[in-house]
């Protein structure tokens, strides 16, 4: 664990630097738990320019939880149209009808209750705690994990990775657990995009490269970090990226075609974008109905 000296010094850091320099979001600053979570979903898979523009269309269409709770699953889906992962807004309506149909229509505030709910995992739950109510929580995704590896550990590749749950014990022992928590987690969202991405560093302008252990690799050897991530490169396996390319072309053409389309339809419809794998329709249907993402009404797929 870093010292008591380290941890403040990483803290000032990071909040004088977020006082002057912190992005503009149209997320930050809102006291709306619900608007957070919107950000929060699509912020997951997504960059901040592209979802900027969804953010602000979603958020006018489905303005509070309710109104995302009675729309119809198409008209969430649509709305989702251009973000992928289409199962995150279907989970994002789920919680919205949950917190409606048992928690009186709002979010709840407290990690413990906002665990019990769909899709949402810790580090959602501190996000919505910290970022929608200001109140303080620990939380980490895989830019916060990384951004607390490099400057307290070093490189990627120099010293053994920490667990998840170590990663999460020093997060909680760094976080300040008062209001300042909001710009403090903030803060290491700004850092992990603007100077501190997987891929890239850019240590010159970073507010924490007085303190970081992995700054001097990156610096004397620019191509430190492709070269590591060459040699730790995991393909995704072929077969579950056509799965999601065929799962995204069925609900892309059921967007377009509100009035459903029948198997034979859909089969004419992908063999002509082409899709590989085109044989694994029926499973792809049946996969996709199961988790409610379209519905079979009168032998017609749609949304
Ligand atoms: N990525 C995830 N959450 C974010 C936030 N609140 N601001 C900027 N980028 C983010």
């Amino acid at each position: 664990m870093p010292t008591a000296k380290e941890r403040e010094q990483f803290v000032r850091a990071l909040l004088g630097w977020y006082e002057k320099h912190g992005s503009d979001l149209p997320w930050r600053n809102l006291s709306n738990p619900y608007l957070v979570l919107v950000s929060e979903c699509m912020l997951q898979q997504t960059q901040v320019d592209r979802v900027i523009p969804k953010y602000h269309a979603f958020a006018e269409q489905f303005p509070d939880v309710a109104s995302l709770a009675r729309a119809s699953t198409g008209d969430v889906l649509r709305a989702w149209s251009g973000l992928g992962y289409n199962s995150r807004a279907l989970r994002l309506q789920k919680f919205a009808r949950e917190v409606v149909e048992n928690h009186g229509g709002i979010i709840p505030s407290d990690i413990a209750t906002l665990l019990t709910l769909p899709g949402i995992g810790k580090y959602t739950a501190g996000a919505i705690r910290t970022f929608g109510y200001g109140l303080p929580a620990a939380f980490i995704d895989v830019n916060i994990a990384r951004i607390l590896h490099r400057v307290f550990f070093g490189a990627e590749g120099t010293y053994p990775a920490l667990s998840t749950q170590e990663t999460e014990e020093l997060a909680a022992y760094l976080a300040p657990m008062t209001s300042e928590a909001y710009p403090y987690h903030q803060a290491l969202m700004d850092v992990g995009r603007k100077f501190c991405t997987a891929r890239k560093t850019t240590c010159a302008d970073c507010p924490l490269k007085t303190q970081c252990r992995a700054r001097m690799r990156f610096e004397a050897e620019p191509l430190y970090l492709a070269e590591h991530r060459k040699k730790n490169r995991r393909t995704k396996e072929p077969f579950a990226l056509s799965q999601r390319f065929l799962r995204g072309r069925i609900i892309h053409l059921l967007r377009e075609h509100h009035e459903g389309l029948d198997f034979a339809e859909l089969h004419a419809l992908l063999s002509a974008i082409p899709v590989p794998n085109l044989e694994r329709l029926p499973k792809a249907l049946l996969d996709l109905e199961k988790e409610e993402l379209l519905h079979l009404r009168e032998n017609r797929y749609m949304l």
